[in-house]
């Protein structure tokens, strides 16, 4: 403290000496080196990538912005005393090893602090001591691995922080102790093996969580603490193969969930189920092989859902969107899969027939089953009723990626046990009756087996769904064969219906 004391009066006497000097010299407060723009009508200085290995002190002492990004900078000790009045620093793309002590405590009205960039190996008790108006810190792209309990004491206002590519494994209890303002907190791209939860107990107000891109394993029981303002989790590019069902329980408001690319096997169904508000649900590169009746169970607000690049996919069950009444995306996604899927298996079986005398055909099985003449389009509107497979590309309008991830599925040898109907995405079209969208949307459950005829259009006639099930001989996986007779509504199952205040929400079965 002392310490801080006399360096603090020592800097102040030396800038006032050399400010006296340029005023005597030039007339100015300040002089503007050949190497910056000094814009100073507006208090804004940028020296960005002009080679500067030191902090320029001679600029105006009452700068506002100073950006000196993209230099030669190795150490900032004793650069900032002359700068009192910023809002805004720069330092991003730098060669600063350390940020030493208290270096920014004459910064009492700084906001934004761009560190990013550098070589940054530790934050100690002091390093960023005095910042009490920083709303916004970034230190992403640095070579952090220790982060002192107490670094951030002062930081009351802070409300977005960028930890991104470091080496960071943990963080210590009450280290966001101060920042009860935090909303977005970024910890993608470092070597995190399970969740930082004692960290995160006090970050309350939390609304984006990061932690992609680290070696988190599991989510068990209790390693997610009650982030009840959570609206952002990103999770991908993990090695998760478990998530307990209570794992994720605590996030009320999570309305983004990105699990793409981890180790998960199973649909986490359970786990899932209590996220009531999920609107976005990313699944994408996952090792998943079935996909159960009402995998989505209780995501009655689903309306994104990404489930391509599963390579190990063999089964979708035609219940598994039930609950998901405000699917959009995803189905014109599931559409463009079974459309590709469907010409894999034309060009397929046209060349078992070249190759293959009509005898030997018998004993060629196709990896793939598939009943193509039972695919019927529920949409757009100029294909609506047709077969799919009779479906043109430019008619199909599916993007490339798509394809891409489509492609990759088929070439893995599987058997497409299920596939009721055919999907429809529904591009935002003027008011249409509620029921009509709900049908659409619940074609996914539609069975392609009871009706041998296409869909008669401008006839909603409401059904069963037990009357769609598949039936036991055409159950192709054992573990099937002994599904007990689903009713969504009845006794024994999810009483997450019942948590539901507004009865439109309940999911409303109607088949055109
Ligand atoms: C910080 O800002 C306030 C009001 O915006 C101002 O009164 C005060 O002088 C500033 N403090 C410093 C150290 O510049
Ligand atoms: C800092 O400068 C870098 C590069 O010059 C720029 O990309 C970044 O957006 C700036 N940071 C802020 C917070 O404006
Ligand atoms: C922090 O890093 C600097 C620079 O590498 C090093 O000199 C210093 O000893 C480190 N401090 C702690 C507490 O690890
Ligand atoms: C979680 O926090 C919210 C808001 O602070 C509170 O209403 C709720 O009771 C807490 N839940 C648990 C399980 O602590
Ligand atoms: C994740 O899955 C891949 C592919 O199945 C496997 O090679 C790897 O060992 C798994 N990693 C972990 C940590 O389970
Ligand atoms: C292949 O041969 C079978 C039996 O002869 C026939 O039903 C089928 O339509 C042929 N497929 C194509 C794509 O020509």
């Amino acid at each position: 403290m002392e310490d801080d004391k006399i360096h603090s009066m020592w800097w102040r006497a030396v800038s006032t000496v050399l400010v006296l000097v340029m005023m005597g010299s030039n007339g100015h407060a300040a002089i503007c080196p050949s190497a910056c723009r000094c814009e100073n009508d507006i208090l804004k200085t940028s020296c960005a990538s002009a080679s500067l290995e030191f902090v320029p002190i001679q600029l105006n002492p009452e700068l506002h912005e100073l950006d000196i990004s993209n230099n030669k900078i190795v150490q900032i000790h004793f650069s900032f005393p002359f700068y009192e009045n910023l809002l805004n620093l720069n330092l991003s793309h730098n060669r600063i090893k350390t940020l030493g002590n208290s270096n920014f405590n004459s910064q009492k009205n700084l906001t934004r602090l761009d560190l990013s960039h550098n070589q940054i190996e530790n934050l100690t008790r002091d390093s960023l001591k005095g910042l009490k108006a920083l709303t916004y810190l970034d230190l992403s792209s640095n070579s952090l691995e220790e982060i002192n309990p107490a670094a951030f004491r002062e930081l009351h206002s802070l409300s977005v922080l960028k930890f991104g590519g470091n080496k960071l494994i943990h963080l210590e209890e009450g280290l966001f102790r101060a920042c009860k303002n935090l909303k977005e907190l970024y910890l993608n791209d470092n070597q995190f093996l399970e969740l930082p939860t004692a960290a995160l107990t006090d970050t309350v107000h939390l609304r984006l969580l990061s932690l992609s891109q680290n070696l988190i394993l599991t989510v068990e029981d209790g390693d997610m603490p009650n982030l009840s303002e959570l609206q952002t989790l990103l999770l991908d590019s993990n090695v998760i193969s478990e998530i307990h069902p209570d794992g994720l329980s605590s996030l009320t408001a999570l309305s983004h969930l990105d699990l793409s690319d981890n180790n998960i096997t199973a649909m986490p169904t359970a786990s899932l189920a209590k996220l009531s508000s999920l609107t976005t649900l990313r699944l994408s590169g996952n090792y998943i092989s079935h996909i159960l009746p009402v995998a989505f169970r209780g995501l009655f607000h689903l309306r994104v859902l990404k489930i391509d690049r599963l390579d190990t996919l063999k089964q979708i069950d035609s219940r598994a969107f039930v609950d998901n009444i405000k699917l959009e995306k995803n189905t014109h996604g599931l559409q463009c899969w079974l459309w590709q899927l469907i010409q894999e298996h034309k060009a397929r079986s046209l060349k078992l027939n070249e190759t293959y005398s009509e005898k030997k055909m018998k004993t060629v099985t196709l990896d793939l089953i598939l009943d193509v003449n039972d695919i019927f389009c529920y949409g757009p509107e100029d294909i609506e009723g047709e077969l799919l497979a009779d479906a043109t590309k430019s008619q199909m309008d599916c993007s490339v990626s798509w394809m891409a991830a489509v492609s990759v599925t088929v070439t893995v040898t599987f058997i497409l046990a299920v596939i009721g109907g055919v999907l429809y995405w529904a591009p935002k079209r003027r008011s249409r009756p509620i029921k009509k969208e709900i049908s659409e949307i619940q074609d996914t459950i539609r069975r392609n087996m009871p009706p041998p005829t296409p869909p008669r259009k401008n006839e909603p006639y409401e059904v069963q769904v037990e009357k769609y099930i598949l039936p036991p001989h055409m159950m192709i996986q054992n573990d099937y064969r002994s599904l007990p007779s689903w009713d969504p509504y009845g006794a024994g199952t999810v009483n997450i219906y019942e948590q539901l205040n507004e009865p439109r929400d309940r999911p409303h079965i109607v088949y055109v």
